[in-house]
């Protein structure tokens, strides 16, 4: 039984990567710190599913949560872990608490977790990691200082944790995905509900030093699910410590 925790199931990539690995076969742990998400998410899915609402900035809780669901569930097997935030802002002006809260979640969030399930894996020997970054960490983008430095911190955590499991046969691996349909990629464009919005990421923006995407579309949710499915199977049994952008090209794999 591959039973897999999937945080940052409330919405978006993480929702999508829920019902992907569901119909995959997986047993599922659901956590995200929106209550009303999870039960939507858990709604999606046949069959059972355990959910928590979990803050993933609070260690003491990650390490409750993953003691509990390992207890009622059994031992977890494979982590997707998918939460995080976003947020714009010059380096020189934009100001400290929106630094620390995206590195609040999308660093010290992340080590709590894998830091939890890690040690549970490490102690049976067997598992496998995937997070979520961001093509955000590769390229340097306008007004993105604080998530693309929080994203690059996140990648490179996760390659040197594949390093350090790699001798207890668990591999970790990144997904990093370019602009995908969700309400975080919505909260860039003029209105939300406009599907054209998605033309600026297609089309790119020369004044802000940024190539569009040369395969034409944003990604669907679905698109990184397939990935995640991917990297946290078996057939991937022998890729550990990669980076997989799933972007269209965007970056031109800078
Ligand atoms: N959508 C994009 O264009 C895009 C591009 C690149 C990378 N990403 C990354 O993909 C991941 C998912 O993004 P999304 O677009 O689905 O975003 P989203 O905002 O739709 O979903 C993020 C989820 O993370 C959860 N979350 C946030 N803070 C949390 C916390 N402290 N504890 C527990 N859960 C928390 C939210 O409740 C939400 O359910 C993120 O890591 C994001 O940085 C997204």
């Amino acid at each position: 039984m591959t039973h897999t925790l999937v945080v940052g199931a409330g919405q978006g990539i993480g929702r999508a990567v829920a019902v992907t690995l569901a119909r995959s076969g997986h047993t599922l742990s659901l956590a995200d710190v929106d209550a009303d998400g999870l039960a939507e998410t858990a709604r999606r899915i046949d069959g059972a599913v355990t959910t928590r609402t979990l803050d993933i900035r609070d260690a003491d809780a990650v390490a409750a949560a993953v003691a509990d669901i390992e207890a009622s569930t059994g031992p977890i097997t494979a982590l997707a872990h998918v939460a995080g935030v976003f947020g714009t802002g010059s380096i020189l002006d934009s100001d400290d608490d929106q630094w620390r809260n995206i590195f609040d979640v999308n660093l010290f969030g992340l080590l709590n977790v894998v830091r939890a399930v890690g040690r549970t894996m490490r102690e049976r020997r067997a598992g496998s990691i995937v997070v979520v970054g961001s093509n955000a960490a590769g390229v340097p983008r306008m007004s993105m200082g604080a998530y693309g430095s929080s994203k690059a911190a996140a990648t490179m955590l996760t390659r040197i944790l594949g390093l350090e499991l790699a001798q207890y046969g668990i591999r970790a691996n990144i997904v990093a995905p370019g602009s995908t349909d969700t309400a975080m990629q919505r909260s860039l464009w003029t209105d939300p509900t406009d599907d054209d919005g998605a033309l600026g990421a297609i089309t790119g923006d020369p004044a802000a030093y940024k190539v569009g995407i040369p395969l034409g579309r944003i990604a669907d949710p679905a698109d990184i699910a397939d990935t995640v499915e991917f990297l946290l199977s078996e057939r991937a049994r022998h890729i550990t410590m990669q980076s997989v952008y799933v972007d269209g090209g965007a970056t031109l794999r800078a």
